[in-house]
C-alpha cells in the first residue's frame, strides 16, 4: 500500500523489519522460559497477547512479571520483538525484562534465530481465515489512509502477498509445518471464538501452567479489552495505529459483508495451490467457529 516494502526471503516487509531481523539473529538469545507470540497481522495478535498475560497473571504455578501489572494494555505487557526491542531505536530494554519474557512478532518462523528450535522457548502461533484477516486489514487501511485504494485493489494485493508480512498463505504454512514440534502451538482465532475455555486451557497447558481459565476468558473478552482500552483513553501504537483500532468488530465471518463469492473462490484457489500436500486447508477454520 505504501509502496515501501521490500521482498526478503519470499516475504514483504518494510526495510526496518529486515534490519531488525538481522539484529534479532545476531543479538537475541532465546531463553528456555521465553514465550513468543507469532502471527500474521490482523489474525488476533492483540487478543493472544492479552490472553497470555492473563494466563500468567492468574497462574498458580509460574511466578511471573505479569502479576503486578494493573495496566492491562496488551501492547504494553507484551513488547514487539522486531520494533520495540530490536528496531533501530528500541523503546524497551530486553535485558530489563524478567522471566518469563513474552514477546510478539510478525516475522515468519524462518526469519527467527535458528537457536529458537533448541532453546526450549515456546512459540504460540495464532491464525485466522484469510477472508476475515483481509477484511480486518482492509478496515485498518481505510482508517489509517482513507479510501485511497478500492477494496478490489487491496484484495488483489493481499492475494499477491503485497501486504505487511505477506504472503499470508506462506506465513501460515511455515508455522503449520512446525506445529506440535519444536514447541510450536498452532491456534486459530475461530477456535478461540468457538471454544474459548478449551483453547485457553490448551495454551495454559502448553505453557506448563495452571490458571483460572474462566477468569482469563472473561478478562480478555472483546468487550472487556475494548472498554479497558477506551477507559485508558490511550493513544497510538508504535505503528501509528490508534490503540482502539485493534478492537473493531471481533467476530467470525465478517467477510460476508464485504467480499463477493468470486473473491472467496479466489482465496480458496490460492489456499489449494499453496497448501497442497501439507494437510493444511481452509477447513481448519470451520472446526468450532460460532458464526
Ligand atoms: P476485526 O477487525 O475483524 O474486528 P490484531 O490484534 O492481530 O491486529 O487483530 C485485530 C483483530 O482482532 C480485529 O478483528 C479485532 O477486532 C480482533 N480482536 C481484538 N481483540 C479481540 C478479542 N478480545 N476477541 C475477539 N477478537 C478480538
Amino acid at each position: 500500500v505504501d509502496g515501501q516494502r521490500i521482498r526478503h526471503k519470499g516475504f514483504w516487509f518494510k526495510p526496518e523489519f529486515i534490519t531488525a531481523t538481522e539484529a534479532i539473529r545476531a543479538h537475541y538469545t532465546p531463553l528456555p522460559s521465553d514465550i513468543i507470540l507469532a502471527s500474521f497481522p490482523k489474525t488476533g495478535t492483540t487478543w493472544l497477547k492479552a490472553l497470555t498475560s492473563s494466563i500468567l497473571r492468574h497462574s498458580s504455578t509460574i511466578h511471573n512479571n505479569h502479576d503486578h501489572m494493573d495496566n492491562l494494555n496488551p501492547h504494553e505487557l507484551v513488547p514487539f520483538l522486531e520494533i520495540e526491542l530490536f528496531g533501530e531505536t528500541p523503546s524497551k530494554d530486553i535485558t530489563k525484562i524478567t522471566s518469563p519474557r513474552v514477546f510478539n512478532t510478525h516475522l515468519p518462523l524462518s526469519f527467527l534465530p535458528d537457536t529458537l528450535k533448541t532453546s526450549g522457548s515456546k512459540v504460540i502461533y495464532i491464525t485466522r481465515h484469510p477472508a476475515d484477516t483481509f477484511v480486518s486489514l482492509w478496515h485498518l487501511y481505510n482508517n489509517k489512509f482513507g479510501t485511497e485504494i478500492s477494496i478490489q485493489e487491496a484484495f488483489d494485493d493481499f492475494c499477491k502477498g503485497l501486504v505487511p508480512a505477506g504472503p499470508y498463505f506462506d506465513h501460515v504454512l511455515e508455522f503449520w509445518e512446525a506445529r506440535d514440534q519444536d514447541r510450536v502451538l498452532f491456534v486459530t482465532y475461530e477456535d478461540l471464538k468457538g471454544k474459548p475455555e478449551e483453547n485457553v486451557k490448551r495454551i495454559a497447558d502448553f505453557l506448563g501452567c495452571e490458571t483460572m481459565v474462566e477468569k482469563v476468558v472473561e478478562e480478555c473478552s472483546f468487550e472487556n479489552l475494548r472498554n479497558a482500552s477506551k477507559e485508558r483513553g490511550e493513544g497510538v501504537h508504535w505503528s501509528g495505529t490508534k490503540y482502539d483500532m485493534f478492537f473493531r468488530k471481533g467476530v467470525v465471518g465478517d467477510w460476508k459483508n464485504h467480499l463477493t463469492q468470486e473473491m472467496m473462490k479466489e482465496l480458496e484457489d490460492i489456499a489449494d495451490m499453496k497448501w497442497s500436500g501439507s494437510g493444511l486447508d481452509l477447513n481448519i477454520f470451520n472446526n468450532s467457529a460460532s458464526q
